[in-house]
């Protein structure tokens, strides 16, 4: 026996799901036949993709600009803090991919951020922001966003849906919870001295 690490198949295979995920062009056209992209319409939007990496300049800024705006409170209590330059960085990473919400009149209002990735073995489609803007909340945009987060997650045979979530952020702890994210088993040992929990949703039955 040497200490080479063996690779089990099914972890070649998770592995091997992400790599592919990650390379899915145009998500949209992907779940036009299993997603009902009229629920945007009918909420006078529309949404669409982009990897961070083809982000215009000015959206490069307003995502950061969202995310302050709705989260720089719960940030600058928490044991993190408000860290302007590291959070862009995790924005426009090369593996970042949005979902951007935008008005008929084309005022972007919402967005969400995602990763595929490998997560303690398992694989998963991370959701690393969900930010809608104040003026546009309670009307379904939410909820139409992580629907279709999870929709792409099936399909692209991810086994979880995987989010951090600020324990003192109550209404999207709610959100989450609603729509049937729970405590993920990641969940640190000392988690009650933490400012946030890992929620997450399963995608596929466990093989
Ligand atoms: C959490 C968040 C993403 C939810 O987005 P949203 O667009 O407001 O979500 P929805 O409208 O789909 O649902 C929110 C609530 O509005 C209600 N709602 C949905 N459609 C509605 C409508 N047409 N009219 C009135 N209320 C409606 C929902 O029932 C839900 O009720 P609840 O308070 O009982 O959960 C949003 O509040 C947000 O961006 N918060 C700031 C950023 C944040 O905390 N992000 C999460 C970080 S982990």
């Amino acid at each position: 026996m040497n200490g080479k690490a063996r690779i089990s198949p099914g972890k070649l295979t998770k592995q091997t799901q992400v790599e592919i995920a990650k390379k899915i062009i145009n998500p949209i056209s992907l779940l036009s036949q299993v997603f009902d992209f009229n629920q945007f319409q009918k909420l006078g939007c529309q949404v669409s993709y982009q990897e961070a990496e083809k982000l215009s300049p000015e959206r490069q800024i307003w995502v950061v600009d969202l995310l302050k705006d709705n989260l720089y409170d719960l940030y600058s209590l928490s044991q993190w803090g408000w860290n302007e330059s590291s959070k862009r960085k995790e924005l426009l990473h090369k593996d970042s991919r949005f979902f951007i919400v935008t008005t008929d009149v084309g005022m972007d209002i919402a967005y969400c951020h995602f990763r595929f990735d490998m997560d303690y073995g398992r694989s998963v489609i991370y959701l690393y922001e969900i930010q809608v803007n104040s003026n546009s909340r309670a009307k379904g945009i939410g909820s139409a966003l992580l629907c279709l987060i999870e929709t792409l997650g099936k399909k692209a045979k991810m086994e979880l849906l995987v989010l951090t979530c600020f324990k003192a952020n109550l209404i999207a702890r709610r959100f989450f919870e609603k729509h049937g994210l729970n405590m993920d088993k990641t969940n640190p040992p000392d988690a009650e001295e933490k400012d946030y929990v890992i929620l997450s949703k399963r995608l596929q039955l466990k093989s």
